[in-house]
């Protein structure tokens, strides 16, 4: 498709349904293709919209508000950045021909539940999973442990994400505590879990895989290499690229993430996450669309996971090879605190060979992160080494004056 002139009646709009550091990151990219952007979050000055064209503030998990704006802004790309979305609403525009969705509106119905996810790769792919089993009450939960899933064993409700409401079950004296935390930590309080058994893997990986359109205009499959990375309590802490993997994981993974996102269909980045074992592979979950843990592309590829997705998005030509083995850390807020500053970042761009993002949200959390540092350089071990002493230079304070 021409791309057209932004602020113009020739302009090619993209709606961004979430806003956060992964949105900024696709925002900058689309910018710097002319695109006119548009960029939603349910509260004000959220990172992304600090940088396009517009911004609004609405709840997107409400069909009437998302309908309304999308009429108002009429984008020819919605591209959803959260799961928290009226996603049957998405599908109703999608069919009325009002917008397309990336990569799909299926897709992102399907991901918002780990129910749908899970269901699609196990039972319809057939790909290897944990076992698992949902229940909607406490007693249902302690059946299907009792039934085959076992101990150790993990509880999650199936609206949620970043570790949210989740935790391990290591025998019967933690299921009521598991069951509870769950019901608190859903993202809509219906009260249904997943269990699923542990996999006592050796690393877990992102495979971040692209389809995007080719010379013939049909959709090809491009994989990035993959990445390791450190999660604690459900949210990722350090990634690296790429994580050392033998010919027949990678080879695993890789049909693995072709099968899942092959299935969700559509353009656009994907991030496939895989346990690994030796030889073994399984399939964890997908986002369809840039995944936190991918933030390293930004200092280890030539393209980085956002600008693979903008140009996918696009219909363009993408370029997914590694430039140079990298690492990334998070800065977390620390504190709960509006309008923080920031100390130390001439100490941490010290470091020889690092970068760093500043996402500008308007309010830290002690967990919320709040900026990322880079690192590339020849080997993992000293990226990871270079990322993290960077991040930790970077001191969040309360603003006085
Ligand atoms: N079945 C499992 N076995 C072992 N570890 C798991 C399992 N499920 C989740 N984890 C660990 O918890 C992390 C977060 O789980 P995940 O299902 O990806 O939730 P979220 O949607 O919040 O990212 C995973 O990256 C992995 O480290
Ligand atoms: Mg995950």
């Amino acid at each position: 498709m021409a791309i057209g002139t932004p602020l113009s009646p020739s302009a090619t709009r993209v709606m961004l349904l979430g806003a956060g550091e992964l949105g900024k990151e696709v925002v900058i990219a689309l910018q710097r293709l002319g695109i006119e952007v548009i960029a939603v979050d349910r509260y004000a000055n959220a990172p992304g919209q600090q940088v396009a064209h517009r911004a609004h503030v609405i709840n997107m998990a409400d069909p009437e508000a998302l309908r309304a704006l999308v009429e108002q802004e009429r984008p020819q790309i919605i591209v959803p950045e959260i799961e928290a979305i009226a996603t049957e609403e998405l599908e109703r525009i999608e069919a009325d021909g009002l917008a397309e969705v990336i990569p799909t509106a299926r897709a992102a119905r399907l991901t918002m539940n780990r129910e749908g996810i899970r269901r699609l790769a196990a039972e319809d792919l057939e790909l290897r999973t944990s076992r698992y089993a949902f229940a909607n009450t406490l007693n249902e939960m302690k059946q299907a442990i009792d039934g085959g899933i076992g101990y150790p064993c993990l509880v999650k409700p199936v609206m949620s994400s970043s570790g949210k409401g989740q935790s391990m079950v290591h025998g019967p004296e933690d299921v009521e505590k598991a069951w509870d935390y769950a019901k608190a930590g859903g993202r809509v309080d219906q009260g249904r879990v997943i269990v699923e058994s542990f996999i006592d893997f050796d690393y877990e990986i992102t495979l971040l895989t692209v389809r995007a359109l080719n010379e013939q205009g049909e959709v090809e499959t491009h994989f990035c290499d993959p990445i390791g990375h450190v999660q604690v309590k459900g949210d990722y802490v350090e990634s690296w690229q790429p994580q050392p993997m033998r010919p027949a994981a990678l080879a695993a993974a890789q049909d693995i993430a072709r099968k899942i996102t092959g299935a969700l269909g559509g353009r656009g980045i994907f991030g496939v996450e895989l346990f690994v074992k030796g030889d073994e592979v399984w399939f964890s979950e997908v986002s369809p669309r840039p995944h936190d843990t991918g933030m390293v592309t930004m200092a280890s590829q030539y393209q980085s996971e956002f600008e693979l997705h903008a140009r996918a998005i696009l219909g363009l030509p993408v370029n997914a090879k590694l430039r140079s083995p990298g690492a990334s850390a998070v800065i977390y807020g620390g504190m709960n605190e509006k309008g923080v500053a920031f100390e130390g970042v001439a100490d941490a761009l010290r470091v020889p060979d690092t970068d760093l993002r500043l996402f500008g949200k308007p309010e830290a959390f002690e967990c919320r992160r709040m900026g990322v540092a880079l690192a590339w350089g020849e080997g993992i071990n000293d990226s990871r080494n270079r990322a993290k002493l960077a991040a930790s230079k970077v001191r969040v304070v309360k603003k006085t004056d």
